[in-house]
């Protein structure tokens, strides 16, 4: 029986619980990771957002032990890391596969000898490393260019590579550090798409820590938003974004879905209030405008409004101005907290 099996935790394949992690000595202590308490359950896509500094590839780097916790304890599989022999040690990071930002590959030799360089490593024979190679390359669209090495390939060619080399050994985490930060809109689509077929095929849990909203939206499942090493707000991917609420956590949603008037568009309107609504998949359709101005009597102005698709789900966003009497208004916007996922004022 496992620990994981004890705790009742068999469903958590990452857990850091309290994570200090600072370095360099007293007087001058960067504090990268400040209590930071996660959970992240087996077979979810994670994301972590944050700027650079806030301390993701600290957290990250902790998953298979390149860093160990200044305080509190870091559980991978219901291990704990921090106790752990050297033989323990290598077997608990086997566990793990990571992709990295700038791809990390051996450049003299072949795109075969990359991905089967973690097997070789463990002792297997080369021929069968070649052969799982061979299939890892094949599952990420690779199969025809065995015997190139890096610089012929693009970087998507070069990220697929990456994660073919990461999921060798079949771990049971896969840790993504900005994986999609060096590619253009359209490869980082497709390394988004590869990510999920790893995910659902081979059931892998995936950490993604990236800076870019975006990524989260079109792959994890669920978000950690971090600032200054601590976790200051987490949530389902969809609540995050509909109901984001630091401020942090509004300008990385606001990336994907602007949140803000431009200045000038705000000074312009002044004086009668702003709505901000969100709808969700059918609400998007509801003939609201309608309704205020026919069942309510007043007058309605659109400043903004849009949709986008988050995790198979549609999100519509809208700002709209309401000029008539404060009874008219106050009854329309009763009516409207009703019948769409949420409605508040915005300054004006
Ligand atoms: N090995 C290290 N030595 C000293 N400071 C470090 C080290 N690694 C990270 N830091 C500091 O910790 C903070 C968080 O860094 P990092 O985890 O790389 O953040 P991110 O990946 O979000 O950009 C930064 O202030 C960084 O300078
Ligand atoms: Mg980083």
């Amino acid at each position: 029986m496992t620990a994981a099996d004890r705790d009742g935790s068999t469903d958590v394949a990452v857990r850091f619980d309290g994570v200090t992690r600072r370095f360099g000595r007293d007087g001058e202590a960067v504090v990268a990771l400040d209590g930071v308490d996660l959970s992240i359950p087996r077979g979810q896509i994670f994301g972590v957002i944050g700027h650079s500094g806030a301390g993701k590839s600290t957290l990250i780097r902790l998953v298979n032990a390149l860093e160990l916790p200044t305080e509190g304890s870091v559980h991978v599989d219901g291990v704990d890391l921090a106790h752990l022999t050297t033989a323990q040690l290598r077997t608990a990071r086997k566990r793990t596969g990571m992709i990295f930002q700038q791809f990390q590959l051996l450049e003299t030799v072949t795109v075969l000898d990359n991905v089967a360089m973690p097997l070789r490593l463990d002792g297997i024979s080369r021929a069968a490393a070649q052969a799982r190679a061979t299939e890892a390359l094949e599952f990420v669209g690779l199969g025809a260019r065995l015997s190139a090495y890096p610089g012929q390939l693009s970087g998507g060619q070069k990220q697929r590579v990456g994660i073919a080399r990461a999921i060798i050994r079949q771990p049971a985490v896969l840790l993504c550090d900005e994986a999609t930060s060096a590619l253009d809109p359209s490869t980082t689509l497709q390394i988004i798409d590869l990510l999920r077929r790893v995910n659902e095929q081979y059931g892998t849990t995936i950490l993604v820590v990236t800076h870019e909203m975006d990524v989260i939206k079109d792959l994890c499942q669920a978000v950690a938003v971090m600032e200054g090493g601590r976790v200051v707000e987490q949530g389902s991917v969809m609540d995050v974004f509909v109901h984001p609420r630091t401020p942090i956590a509004r300008a990385f949603v606001g990336t994907v879905i602007p949140q803000e008037l431009p200045e000038r568009v705000l000074r312009a309107v002044g004086g009668h209030p702003l709505w901000r609504l969100r709808f969700l998949d059918e609400e998007v359709t509801t003939p609201i405008v309608g309704a205020l101005i026919r069942d309510f009597g007043l007058e309605v102005n659109i400043l903004h409004a849009d949709m986008t698709d988050i995790q198979n789900r549609t999100v519509g966003h809208m700002i709209i101005q309401v000029e008539g009497p404060a009874t008219q208004r106050d009854a329309a916007y009763a009516h409207l907290a009703e019948r769409i996922v949420s409605i508040e004022e915005v300054r004006a």
